[in-house]
């Protein structure tokens, strides 16, 4: 049975990318992080007794600011392909906390790496690159274009893809690097901008509130599943060569467009409750983001199955679904509680 470490794994991408390797047989291991409340909700649903005959999910206490406990996870769980999504991911937080997001999303890649190389492991690697690494260099953006990054978790995703490369170069790893542009899901942070807008849809919709304040609404952005993209990742591995892959849809739309979109979806009008708080705009911004994917269409066969549409109903549908679903909770915990008294 193949074993995967995946750091990150309480994110997005790490729990579809769970899901997909407990459904392809692995022993799924995932780096967890201290925190003083439950920050496993993304992979809940994966969680079996390790004590149970056949378990094959294991949660482990790790930081990828904290060297030692990446040997020790490495070193117990002796994995055959690790996936480094670990990340402080915003890149607007960046501006704020630039160098703690370097730390993370930086010199956690090395930190990793290094760790794989001193203890002699055979594994193969895949580090999370971004496209936002590509920054102000104009569309389309492929993984032989150049890199201008506009921000410091983009400056910091720099670092960790060129020293995953060094590392494939000079010690011969089994090292990839996907750059992912943006892919989202109902499973997304709350603070991205998709999320944000399906999330306020819902509770506009539900009549919870009436307004939602954006910043740049004329950024353009290459937005794909996140369940697709997961694949994406595990194919990389799967290659007898590593290398480094562009993955996204190739089609972009404007923050505004998706706004647009979403609103329609739940019947309501984007420009009756859509406001612009300037707070929300960013020392630097990245224009305009869309992937020329062609090399991983062509060599790894990967190709998503989602579409832009599609996507924006999935997010609208499952925010509203869970909000009537919360406040009926809500409402039968009211009951709940009126009849005790
Ligand atoms: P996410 O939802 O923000 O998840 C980030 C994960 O990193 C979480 O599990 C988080 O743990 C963990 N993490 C944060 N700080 C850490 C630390 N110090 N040590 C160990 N783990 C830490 O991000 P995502 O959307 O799944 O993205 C996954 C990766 O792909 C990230 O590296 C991101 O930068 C990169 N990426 C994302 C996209 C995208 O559009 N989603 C595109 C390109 C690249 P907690 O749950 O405890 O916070
Ligand atoms: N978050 C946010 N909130 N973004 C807003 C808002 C807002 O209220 N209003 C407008 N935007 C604009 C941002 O300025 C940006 O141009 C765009 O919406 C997308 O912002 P995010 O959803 O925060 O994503 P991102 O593109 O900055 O970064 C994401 O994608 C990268 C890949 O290109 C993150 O997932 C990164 O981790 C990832 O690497």
């Amino acid at each position: 049975m193949p074993k995967a470490l995946i750091t990150g794994i309480t994110g997005q991408d790490g729990s579809y990318l769970a899901d997909l390797l407990i459904a392809k047989g692995y022993e799924v291991h995932g780096l967890k992080r201290r925190s003083s409340s439950f920050n496993t909700d993304r992979v809940d649903h994966l969680y079996v007794d390790a004590h149970q005959a056949g378990a094959r999910f294991f949660l482990h206490y790790a930081d990828l600011t904290d060297a030692s406990s990446l040997a020790r996870c490495l070193m117990s769980i002796q994995p055959d392909e690790i996936y480094n999504l670990g990340a402080q991911s915003h890149v607007k937080v960046s501006f704020d906390i630039p160098e703690y997001t370097a730390d993370v999303a930086g010199l956690g890649a090395v930190r990793l790496l290094e760790a794989v190389h001193r203890a002699g492991l055979h594994c193969r690697y895949y580090q999370a690159s971004s496209s936002e690494m590509f920054g102000s260099i104009p569309p389309p953006q492929s993984e032989t274009s150049p890199f201008h990054p506009r921000s410091p978790y983009a400056c910091a995703k720099v670092f960790a893809h060129q020293i995953t490369v060094n590392y494939r170069e000079s010690y011969g790893q089994h090292a990839s690097c996907g750059i992912l542009f943006n892919h989202e899901s109902p499973r997304r942070g709350e603070t991205f901008v998709t999320r944000k807008i399906t999330r306020s849809v819902a509770r506009i919709k539900l009549g919870l509130e009436d307004t939602l304040y954006l910043g740049n609404l004329d950024a353009q952005r290459d937005w794909g599943f996140a369940g697709d993209y997961v694949e994406a990742m595990w194919i990389m591995l799967q290659q007898d060569v590593p290398g480094d892959y562009a993955i996204g849809t190739g089609e972009s739309h404007s923050v505004r467009e998706f706004a647009v979109a979403a609103f329609s979806h739940a019947g309501l009008d984007w420009r009756d409750h859509v406001k612009i708080d300037p707070r929300y705009y960013r020392p630097a911004e990245v224009a305009a983001l869309r992937a020329d994917a062609s090399r991983a269409r062509r060599e790894l066969g990967w190709e998503p199955r989602i579409d832009f549409s599609g996507l924006v109903k999935m997010m609208v549908d499952a925010d509203i679904e869970a909000l009537e679903h919360s406040l009926q909770g809500g409402v039968q915990a009211v009951a709940r509680r009126s009849a005790e008294h």
